[in-house]
């Protein structure tokens, strides 16, 4: 679907694409540019089930959050949020919880406008445009600081985001940042792109996103559990996403698509 531009703010380059907008284009949204649309075909030629493996993505952040208020999560620090899309973080907690807090992040000015309309009269949610990789930009941000009681424990949402950062930029250095401001009993919620299966297709999806705005890096099994260093990993571990926890068979799925990303949740003791 495509949309009219009105809702663009100035910031946004039109012309560069970009991953909020390429992967809510691969979950049939439509805040979308022709450019995204068309790295996002790319995408899809270079990884067939490439909508697929958005969609189990997508399906693991709903479990994550719906486990996280399970255990008396009712704060929410949702950072590489998207493009608002089918299951977004409050609608899923304040269903849960209707006094459950959110603070939204994105660095992609689309997202983060979306997100302010979504939320407009939801006095317990709000928007804040910043990167991960300064994290005093998102822990000392006015809405966070209104928002988030630190001293009470936190849903930090990492899903699907890491792979944007490089190993020169040290995220288990940036994860060690916001687990230091972090209450016991917190959770950290956590999917990650891997070549560990189909590392061609995988190889050749990163050389595609080269193009755009968000290069992607992969990482090994090994890698992506050393993220949750000073958490505790619940059951099952890290594991693809299908396999945390499905709830339902929509959930479960054995296609090659299965495991180019994988998940997992760990609690701050
Ligand atoms: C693949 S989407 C994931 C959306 C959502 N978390 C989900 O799993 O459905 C990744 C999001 O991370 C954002 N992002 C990438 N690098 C970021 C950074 N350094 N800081 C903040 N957000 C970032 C992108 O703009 C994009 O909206």
């Amino acid at each position: 679907m495509t949309v009219g531009t009105s809702w663009v703010p100035r910031s946004v380059d039109v012309s560069r694409p970009c991953a909020a907008r390429m992967y809510d284009y691969l979950l049939g949204g439509g805040h979308n540019f022709a450019v995204d649309r068309e790295l996002g075909e790319r995408v899809a030629t270079a990884l067939p089930g490439a909508r697929d493996v958005a969609r189990l993505n997508r399906a693991f952040l709903r479990r994550a959050v719906l486990a996280l208020a399970g255990c008396g999560i009712r704060q929410f620090l949702d950072i590489g949020t998207g493009i608002p899309t089918v299951g977004n973080v409050h609608d899923i907690a304040q269903q849960a919880d209707p006094g459950a807090r959110i603070v939204y992040v994105d660095n992609e000015p689309v997202a983060v406008a979306h997100s302010r309309l979504m939320l407009d009269g939801n006095d317990r949610a709000a928007a804040v445009e910043a990167d991960l990789r300064d994290p005093s930009s998102i822990l000392d941000a006015p809405a966070t600081r209104e928002l988030i009681d630190f001293d009470q424990p936190l849903g930090l949402l990492m899903v699907g985001v890491l792979h944007f950062v490089h190993d020169v930029e040290d995220p288990q250095g940036v994860l060690a940042r916001y687990r230091e401001v972090l209450a016991p009993g917190s959770h950290l919620a956590l999917s990650h792109c891997t070549s560990d299966s189909r590392p061609t297709e995988m190889a050749a999806m990163a050389e595609v996103m080269k193009r755009g705005k968000d290069p992607m890096y992969t990482r090994s099994h090994a890698d992506v559990t050393a993220l949750f260093d000073g958490f505790e990993l619940l059951e099952p571990g890290v594991v693809a996403t299908p396999l945390w926890r499905p709830a339902s068979p929509d959930d479960r799925h054995d296609g090659p698509e299965r495991d180019q990303i994988y998940a997992g949740v760990g609690v701050k003791r």
